[in-house]
């Protein structure tokens, strides 16, 4: 490995006052208050990587012809910084982020950010911005690291030129409600993505794939959409944003394999890594949606969860669709579902011992 490369400061001219930032962590939800600085590199074909500094939040100006505004190359990360007790900010398994922010690249014919230069940028944000890492039970900073085509040219070929940014918000819960059951929609016109796809890129078009079914799932008053697999339209993908999982009555847990339509979740590996470690069986297999509503309804599956950066481990209580609707056990969290959620979250706020050194300290 190479050093990694320099990121000079340059401070925002217009920082909030310590009140205002104060108001700011004062009132989280997810991704809607952003902090006072990021950080940023560009790419061009001759010059490489060069640029890297932290500066003042602020818009961006680009060509209306940039290319990542007609053919959409852009691709991003999520992870998050925690603040433990003695004062000090961690990130959770940084280098799965920036070696998937790699994959990711090569997928979208981006040029490959180096690993060091991933983690150098976040560490750079979160020492700038430190004071914006809230210090709140279960609050942390989240932080989206992203590059997007800016060469202003509308020929269909990859961009000469990108920019590498990364911006950081304090957030709350995903979902409004915390560590509540929520209810999912399962789309059955709609899929996220196909073989051969981009689904196990962290592209931003996939999301945007999943707008409409979502909002579907909305407007039928679920708080998530599921996708089923394009290629046979039975079994279970994951979710507008995150993984899903399933525990049997038996106590096994299933989650659906890594067929490369799936975003390889962090958070995803990071739960099967605790069940093999208290030896839990867990399988990455396939889940027909047909199979998972029996077992819902003879009770051979009691809990169902999704997962991901932003929704850390969130409960499933309902799951419906055109033709059925059904509760998961009572409806409530269940006991794998609630101890997952502890063990992962005590290790990232620094409650409990870190026995893959999964913290890397900022
Ligand atoms: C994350 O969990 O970090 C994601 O990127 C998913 C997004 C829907 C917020």
């Amino acid at each position: 490995t190479t050093a990694p490369a320099e990121f000079a400061i340059v401070p925002s001219s217009r920082p909030r006052t310590t009140s205002e930032r104060a108001a700011a962590l004062d009132r989280l939800s997810f991704g809607v208050e952003f902090t006072d600085h990021m950080a940023r590199a560009t790419w061009t074909v001759d010059g490489g990587w060069h640029g890297h500094r932290v500066e003042g939040f602020a818009p961006l100006e680009l060509s209306p012809a940039a290319s990542v505004f007609h053919y959409g190359q852009e691709i991003f990360e999520g992870l998050k910084a925690y603040r433990h007790a003695d004062g000090s900010a961690w990130a959770f398994r940084p280098e799965a982020n920036a070696r998937r922010f790699q994959a990711s690249a090569r997928r979208l014919a981006m040029p490959e950010l180096p690993v060091e230069d991933f983690l150098a940028s976040i560490r750079a944000l979160v020492e700038t911005d430190l004071e914006w890492v809230p210090a709140t039970a279960g609050a942390s900073l989240y932080l989206r690291p992203f590059m997007i085509a800016t060469e202003p040219f509308l020929g269909v070929r990859p961009s000469h030129r990108y920019e590498y940014l990364v911006i950081a918000s304090p957030v709350g819960p995903y979902f409004v409600n915390g560590f509540q059951p929520v209810s999912i929609w399962v789309a059955e016109d709609y899929h996220r993505a196909g073989p051969g796809g981009t689904g196990n890129a962290k592209f931003g078009g996939n999301y945007a794939a999943s707008l409409l079914p979502q909002q579907t799932a909305y407007a039928r008053g679920f708080d998530q959409v599921c996708f089923l697999d394009a290629g046979t339209g039975t079994n279970l993908e994951e979710l507008g944003g995150m993984n899903v999982f399933v525990v049997g009555a038996d106590g096994v847990v299933r989650t659906p394999a890594l067929t490369g339509t799936i975003l390889e979740g962090v958070t995803r590996s990071s739960i099967l890594t605790l069940l093999a470690d208290q030896g839990t069986p867990v399988e990455e297999c396939d889940i027909p949606l047909k199979g998972l509503l029996a077992g819902i309804r003879d009770g051979s599956v009691s809990e169902v969860f999704a997962c991901g950066t932003a929704a850390v481990i969130t409960p499933i209580g309902r799951l419906a669709g055109e033709s059925f609707d059904v509760t998961v056990a009572d409806g409530a969290a269940g006991p794998v579902t609630e101890r997952l959620f502890s063990q992962l979250t005590d290790i990232q706020f620094g409650h409990a011992p870190d026995p893959h050194g999964w913290m890397q300290p900022l």
